[in-house]
């Protein structure tokens, strides 16, 4: 009966507002996979819904996802740029028996809101036990952590001092930055005055540039501080813009636009492409791989939806531009690689060269 239906899917993304290079990243990856890939699958024609939440008002989402369910009849909902996001639609998949399809949002807890939430971004746990690791074997002894005052900065902050404590390290200087409209001058000024080792930084996509530029204005590097963190400071969509301050930086992340594969070199080529002045960054690869977990379970039940729509969704693995990847069938969390990479200058552009990978990692958990 659905078979001949297009399926349809609520693409819920940030598209203006602070965070709209999320969603345009996300939308780009999306619109690629089905112009590379076809648009049938399972006998049905894939529908984009795409509906912009503004990125900072949860109940606007939720409001967007119920809409979806209940006028346009999705049978999927997917996006969601930031955690308080996909927290509030969490419940409306819930209660409407739709897999939803967390293709940006990385804190640990959201796949535990709903047993209908699969995710295809990554979590920060998962990226952040590798650089700290990486540190203490680089015998860094003092570390300063600075992270977006919300939910993924304070998993991202709460990993990192575990394990770098628990290896040794010392962390003299916590600071959280507020989500909106932050200042980084007087915070970096404070790590200057405190002068870490490193200083280890999670700031959502989109935020890196301002970071690195009080980095740099505030003579960091020349007072010997190192900067370390996850890799969404070093977003491959801003990297080319931040110059040289960027040079150097260490972070922890599961994709790197430089990642040395035929899948991603024809990802990157693709995109580039399909998208000029823009480059595929970790928000991209969430949305592309959102797309492939969707179109193979479409393509598995014949058109499926709902429950049998989910299940097929659960225990998938294939070969993303990232490397490899599975949803796990248990936890319907993303298990991949995990890459330690340094910002080098290839080319006259600034790219994050992979140098060590901790394969099929997963979320260490809450
Ligand atoms: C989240 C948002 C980001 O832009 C990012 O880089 C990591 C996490 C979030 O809100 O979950």
């Amino acid at each position: 009966l659905a078979q001949g239906r297009p399926a349809r899917i609520g693409l819920i993304l940030p598209m203006t507002g602070p965070f709209a290079s999320t969603g345009r990243q996300v939308e780009a990856a999306v619109r690629l996979y089905l112009r590379q890939r076809g648009e049938s699958f399972g006998g049905r024609r894939l529908e984009i819904l795409l509906r912009d939440d503004t990125g900072t008002a949860p109940e606007v989402t939720r409001r967007l996802a119920q809409e979806l369910v209940v006028r346009d009849k999705v049978q999927a909902l997917a996006g969601f740029g930031l955690t308080p996001l996909a927290f509030a639609a969490a419940p409306v998949a819930t209660e409407a028996k739709l897999p939803m399809v967390v293709m940006a949002a990385a804190t640990s807890a959201i796949v535990q809101r709903s047993p209908f939430i699969l995710r295809t971004s990554f979590t920060l746990p998962q990226v952040t036990a590798p650089i700290a690791e990486w540190a203490l074997r680089e015998r860094v002894q003092t570390a300063a952590t600075l992270v977006a005052d919300y939910a993924p900065g304070l998993d991202a902050e709460r990993v990192f001092k575990a394990r770098f404590t628990g290896g040794g390290g010392r962390v003299p200087l916590e600071l959280r930055t507020p989500l909106r409209n932050p200042d980084y001058a007087p915070f970096l000024q404070r790590v200057r005055d405190a002068k870490p080792e490193a200083l280890f930084i999670f700031v959502p996509s989109g935020e890196g540039a301002a970071v690195m530029k009080q980095f740099a204005e505030r003579g960091l590097a020349e007072a010997g501080v190192r900067l370390i963190g996850t890799g969404d400071v070093v977003d491959d969509d801003l990297l080319n813009d931040m110059g040289r301050p960027a040079l150097g930086a260490v972070t922890s992340h599961h994709y790197s636009a430089a990642h040395d594969s035929p899948e991603n070199k024809a990802y990157v080529q693709g995109f580039i492409a399909a998208n000029p002045g823009m480059r595929p960054n970790f928000m991209s690869v969430g949305g592309w791989d959102g797309m492939q977990l969707i179109a193979e379970a479409l393509q598995a039940t014949g058109g499926g939806e709902g429950e049998a729509l989910l299940a097929a969704m659960k225990g998938r693995s294939w070969t993303s531009p990232r490397g490899p990847i599975t949803i796990d069938a248990e936890t319907r969390d993303i298990v991949q690689d995990v890459y330690i990479r340094r910002v080098e200058e290839r080319d006259g552009q600034l790219w994050n060269i992979e140098f060590d990978r901790l394969p099929a990692m997963r979320d260490p958990g809450t």
